[in-house]
């Protein structure tokens, strides 16, 4: 898996996929979620794969343990680079998960989502009775995962620092959120900037609308990309 920035192709056709990645001319780490996937399916993934890009499938699993298991199963043999599940599914959801990607594959990295970024506190509360701060429920997803066999959660950059204290920095902590210095905030909430992210423990970024939406993709991403690396 590269240490690259991941482009969010949140896009809603193959052909505006195809056209965005035949502007970049090297090897890229992107995102495929579900707007996508679930119209182009894994004829797509084959085709940014054959272009030599990194892969991070986003579909987000949240299922009895047997159904993921097995739809981990097929995940498995796309040899994608990074999956991910809900970790509100369960220790033995997140086990099967794990158990149905080893299948066929030995490689892909598997991620638990903790809280999503648009759960306010106040959702919290009142709608999944749960009586704790977010990041405190975060934490407790992230140990669930990591006592599953997980390789990491999806997070806020501002939970990440906490979860590197108690889990370790090897855990990886994939964090949307992020705006460069000057970049339009859109629909996210709390955001930080690629150098930030780093510096808060984030082990990889994932960035969409700053690069997707630009003028110039190419250079909005190597600004990042530098930024990221730097
Ligand atoms: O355009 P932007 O940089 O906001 O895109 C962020 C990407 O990360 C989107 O694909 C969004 O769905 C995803 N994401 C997120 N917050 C989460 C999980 C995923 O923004 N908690």
């Amino acid at each position: 898996m590269r240490d690259l920035p991941i482009i969010a192709l949140d896009f809603d056709s193959e052909d505006h996929v195809l056209d965005f990645l035949d502007q970049f001319d090297e090897p890229l780490f992107v995102k495929v979620g579900m707007e996508l996937y679930y119209q182009t399916g894994p004829a797509l993934i084959k085709k940014i794969k054959e272009r030599g890009h990194d892969i991070f499938l986003d579909l987000k699993l949240h299922d009895i343990p047997n159904t993921v298991q097995k739809a981990m199963e097929g995940l498995g043999k796309l040899n994608v680079d990074l999956v991910n599940v809900h970790a509100a599914g369960g220790t033995e959801m997140m086990k099967h998960a794990v158990k149905g990607l080893r299948k066929y594959n030995e490689t892909t990295k598997i991620i638990a989502v903790t809280q999503l970024t648009s759960t306010t506190e106040e959702m919290l509360h009142q709608e999944q009775n749960i009586q704790t701060s977010i990041e405190e429920a975060v934490l407790n997803y992230a140990k669930l995962a990591q006592e599953s066999g997980l390789d990491g959660v999806v997070c806020s950059p501002l939970e990440a620092k906490l979860l590197t204290k108690s889990l370790g920095s090897d855990f990886l902590k994939v964090t949307p959120g992020i705006r460069p210095k000057g970049a339009a905030v859109n629909d996210q909430k709390r955001i930080t900037t690629p150098e930030d992210a780093k510096q808060l423990g984030s082990t990889h970024i994932v960035v969409g609308r700053p690069i997707t939406q630009s003028e110039h993709p190419q250079e909005s991403y190597t600004k990042i990309k530098e930024s990221w690396l730097s």
